[in-house]
This record gives structure tokens, sequence and C-alpha cells, in this order.
């Protein structure tokens, strides 16, 4: 299959959490980026102060704009990040998540095709396979999810498989599990508001801007009776996405690949973690387990690494939270 000669790459959530760790990436492997990103949670000021990337304020549901931004660059490929990711939240407002991570992701791959623009990466996740079956989740695990946010990715993944074959719409989807850490630089990192994800509300409880960290069920069958997910690397995700949209440009046909680092590692654990990283007390209070949350996700990304040549750097999760801890310190302390 041919390769594109378009040169840009559009960065659709690239002033967000994973998006500009994998703009900064991306520049740095040589690419030329656009971002678009209509900061409802992006942090210009972040993206301001490490990159100097042309940015377009704008919402991908935009079409007007998306017709603008394709007649006037050069776009090859798309990486997009923009969706509302908040579990809790899809259960309670799912008429938002499927506007925004459904109609609106239509929006994008639509201006796509009247664009001619044939390579696509998008952002999936491992909340799409729902309750496990077998642990390490391979890609061909069922996917059932269990609440409306894993709905609206799974959506997408089978809007995408249709796509291709009709209008030549190459994908390379890639499904995270719990993306944590920091640029090493220091200069990026996570700033969620509200924050639902443990490791930054650990580092928070460390740096007394909240009084505690909550741990949800204390009897799961599992070695310390926590909960146990796999924390990837940021700058491995922003890895991993390089070489998935670099394998649409030099032809390569449409995938999909877990990202995950393939350990798992406990609640306790992630807070013992931070206890060694930051060297401060970070009370945990035990409570009764959340409703819906299975005791352990942990990926297979062997495909990842065997058909991408992957190669994650930072399995180790204290380096994970030392990363994560200068971050924090430096955004918040
Ligand atoms: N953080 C994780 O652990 C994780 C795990 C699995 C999947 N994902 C997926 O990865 C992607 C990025 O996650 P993140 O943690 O960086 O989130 P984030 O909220 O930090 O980034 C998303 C960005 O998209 C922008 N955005 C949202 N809707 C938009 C729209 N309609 N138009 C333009 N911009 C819009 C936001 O302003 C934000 O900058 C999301 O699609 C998320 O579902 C994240």
């Amino acid at each position: 299959m041919a390769s594109s000669s378009k040169s840009q790459i559009l960065v659709v959530g690239g002033a967000g959490y994973i998006g500009s760790h994998t703009v900064k990436q991306l520049m740095a492997a040589g690419h030329d980026v656009v971002v678009l990103d209509n900061l409802v949670y992006g942090h210009k000021d972040i993206l301001d102060a490490a990159l100097k990337v042309e940015f377009i304020e704008g919402d991908i549901g935009d079409r007007p704009l998306l017709d603008k931004i394709f007649s006037t660059h050069d776009i090859g490929a798309v990486m997009h990040f923009a969706a509302y990711a908040y579990v809790g939240e899809s259960v309670t407002a799912p008429a938002k998540y499927y506007q925004n991570n459904v109609v609106a992701t239509l929006s994008l791959l639509d201006a796509m095709v009247a664009a001619d623009v044939k390579n696509f990466v998008f952002s999936s996740t491992c909340a799409s396979y729902g309750v496990p079956q077998t642990i390490p989740i391979p890609e061909d695990h069922p996917q059932n999810p269990i609440n409306p946010y894993g709905a609206t990715k799974l959506m997408v993944e089978r809007i995408l498989q249709d796509y291709g074959p009709a209008y030549g719409l190459k994908s390379i989807i890639f499904r995270y599990f719990n993306a944590a850490g920091a640029d090493p630089d220091g200069q990026l990192g996570e700033d969620h508001n509200p924050e639902t994800h443990l490791i930054p509300l650990t580092l928070q409880a460390a740096l007394g801007i909240r009084d505690n960290i909550a741990i949800f069920g204390t009897d799961y069958p599992t070695d310390d009776g926590t909960c146990i997910r796999d924390y990837i690397h940021v700058c491995d995700l922003a890895d991993a996405h390089i070489l998935g949209v670099e394998h649409l440009l030099k032809g390569g046909e449409s995938d999909i690949f877990n990202l995950g680092n393939g350990l798992g590692f406990s609640v306790k654990q992630v807070i013992e973690s931070a206890r060694r990283v930051t060297g401060k007390e970070i009370i945990a209070i035990e409570q009764d387990r959340r409703a819906g949350d299975p005791p352990a996700l942990i990926g297979s990304a062997d495909k990842a690494r065997q058909k991408l040549g992957w190669n994650p750097q930072y399995a180790d999760i204290d380096q994970i939270m030392t990363h994560a801890w200068q971050w924090h310190q430096k955004r918040h302390g």
C-alpha cells in the first residue's frame, strides 16, 4: 500500500495529559505537529511552557473548523486523544459521553474522509473489555464494557472497523491500561480536574492538598486484598503512538494493540511506593468496595512489542512514581 506524502500530524486533545507527552515526543522525533484542543480539560499554559507547537483552540465536533484545518494544512495523519474519560460521570451523564466521544468523533472521521486523510490513531481503553475472564488480557479478549465510557470507546472501534474497508481509513487502535508518571524532564505531567486516578491522588495527599487517600475494598482475592491495576508510563504510551503513526504513514495496515506494562500493582503497593518516593507518611483510609471495580486488570502488550517493536522503558513503579512526584511538586507544591 502507498505511503502518505502529506507531512503534518494533527493531534486532537493534544493539550491533555497523554496528548501533550505525545506531542513532545513526536516533535523530538522530527514530526511536524498541529494541536487541536477545546481546552475543556486541557492546559495551554503547560503546553506553551514546554513546546513551540501550532495550537488551534476548537472542538472536534466543529465540522467547518475541521474542514478549514484540513484544507489549510498538509495533514497526513490524525491522533485522537480528545474524549471525556470519567467512568463514574459516564454512568450519571451518559448523553455527554455519547455526544463527545462518539458523535464528535464521527464528525472528525467524516471530515478526514472528505479531506482524504487516511491515517488515524485512536485512544481506546482497557475499560472496553469489562470484567476480565483471563489475566493478562489479550487483544482478542471479549469486549463487554460495564459503563458508558467503555461503551463509547468500543463504538468508535466498531466505526473504525467499518470505515476501513468502505473509505480506506486506516487506523491503529491502542487500548491503554492506567496511564501514569510524567515527562522525566519535568515539563509536562498529569493535571486532571477533578482528579480520580490513584497515583496523583496519593501524591496530593503527600503534598497536603488532601488529608488522606481512600482504599476502596480490602477483601478482594488478591495477595493484600486490594485491587490490582496495570500502570503504564505516559512516555512509553507516547512512544507507542509514534511507532503506530509511523507504521500507518509507511503504508502499514490497520491493527489493534493493548498498551500496558504487563505487571500489576495493588492499591496498597502504589501507596507504599508513594511513601518511599516522597518520604511522607500518607494516611490511607480503608473503605468498602466500590461497585464495578474488578479485582485485577492487567494487560498483555506482547503484540505491540512484537509487531510494532515497542520497547517500554519504565516498568518499575517507583520510577513511575518519581517522575509523577517531580511534576506534582512543581505544579502544586
Ligand atoms: N488517562 C488514562 O489512564 C487513560 C486510559 C485509557 C484511555 N485513555 C484515553 O486517552 C485519551 C487521553 O486521556 P487523558 O488522560 O490525556 O485525558 P485529558 O482529559 O487530559 O485529555 C483529553 C484532552 O482532550 C480535550 N478534549 C476533550 N473533548 C474535546 C473535543 N470535543 N474537542 C477538542 N478537544 C477535546 C480536552 O480539553 C483535553 O485536553 C482519552 O481519549 C482517554 O479516554 C486515558
